[in-house]
Order: structure tokens, then sequence, then C-alpha cells
């Protein structure tokens, strides 16, 4: 069940191709905020930077400070490495999805802050990337649909828009 959000997107891109082979579709997917949380609320963490699941103190540099814990699916986890560091030469295929949860110094979580590639999509922002930050209970902290206009910036000094490396070497 893991995928089944990016099979219903899917599916909608290529019904969409299919649906009149003389008109070229030129309706692109809209990834919303309630998707991209069912998403990170289903998906197999199938990896965590570093290999590990502890938090870690967030860079005083980032958006919010507190304790981070960021982690990958299947297919952002081909980008890292054996040390669970994403490689020199990552480049992030469609429907790589990274998520950075967000605790208080508690361990309270207060938000997930999302990425997730998909070139596809009309609200895709910097690095063809979906970017929202969403709270704990899933509504929007900043929605999807600002296409990472203030993520984008802080983001495009990393490695394919991903800022862990530099910020936690
Ligand atoms: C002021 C700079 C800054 C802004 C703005 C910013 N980030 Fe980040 N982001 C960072 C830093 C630094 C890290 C490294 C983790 C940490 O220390 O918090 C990071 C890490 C992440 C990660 C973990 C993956 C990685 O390696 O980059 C995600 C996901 C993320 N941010 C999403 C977002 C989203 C979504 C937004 C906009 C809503 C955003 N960020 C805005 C600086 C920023």
């Amino acid at each position: 069940m893991k995928h089944t959000l990016f099979l219903a997107l899917l599916a909608f891109v290529l019904t969409g191709c299919t649906d009149e082979e003389t008109t070229a579709p030129t309706t692109a997917v809209t990834v919303t905020d309630a998707q991209l949380y069912q998403l990170t609320m289903s998906t197999h963490k199938a990896a965590f930077y570093k290999n590990s699941t502890d938090t870690i103190p967030g860079n005083s540099g980032a958006a919010h400070a507190g304790k981070v814990l960021v982690w990958y699916n299947a297919k952002a986890k081909e980008q890292l490495d054996a040390n669970g560091k994403v490689k020199s030469s990552a480049a992030f295929a469609d429907s790589s999805l990274i998520v950075k949860e967000i605790f208080n110094t508690s361990g309270t979580k207060l938000y997930y802050a999302i990425m997730f590639k998909l070139s596809s999509a009309s609200n895709k922002g910097a690095g063809d990337w979906v970017w929202s930050e969403l709270n704990a209970d899933g509504s929007a902290f900043i929605s999807a649909a600002d296409k990472g206009t203030i993520c984008g910036p802080c983001h495009s000094t990393g490695i394919a828009y991903t800022r862990m490396n530099d910020a936690h070497p």
C-alpha cells in the first residue's frame, strides 16, 4: 500500500495521455499537502541520514531549530552512499521522497518538512521538487501550492537541493 498515492498520481498522468491521442495532455498533476501527508504517513522509511534513527540538533541556520530526523523512501535511498549520506553526484529520480521531522527540544513533533520529486507536477519548485511543510496534524504550515519559493533559495547551495551533507557533515 506504500506507493498507492504515487501510483494513483501516475495513473492520473497515464489516463490523461490515453484520453485523446490527437491532443497532447495539458493537465499536469498538482500534488496537494493532503496527498503529501498521506504519503509521509504511509511510506516505508527506507533509510535515515547517516543510518541513524536518533534525532539530532537542527542547524541554527535552518528555518526551525529544535531536533530533526531525516529519512528517505526507497527511491531517494538510491542516492545515498553506504554511510547514509547523499552521494556527491546525486540526481534524485521522480517519486523520491525526503522528509525532515522537526521536534522541539522536549521531543514533541512539530512539523514535517517534505521534498517530493515530481518533474511533471504543476506545483513543482526548485530542482523539480514539490516543497511542503506540514504541522504534525497534517495541516499546511507552508503549502506545496507556494512552490517552495522560500525553501528553494536556501536549499540551492546543497547537493541536488539537499542540505544534510553540508549542515551535518
Ligand atoms: C534558511 C534556510 C532554509 C530554508 C528557508 C529551508 N530549509 Fe530545509 N533545510 C535547511 C538546512 C540547513 C537543512 C539541514 C537540516 C537541518 O539542520 O535542519 C535542511 C533540511 C531539509 C530537509 C531534509 C533533506 C535535506 O538534506 O535537505 C528537508 C526535506 C527540508 N529541509 C525541507 C524544506 C522545506 C519544505 C522548506 C520550505 C518550506 C525548507 N526546507 C526551507 C535549510 C533551510
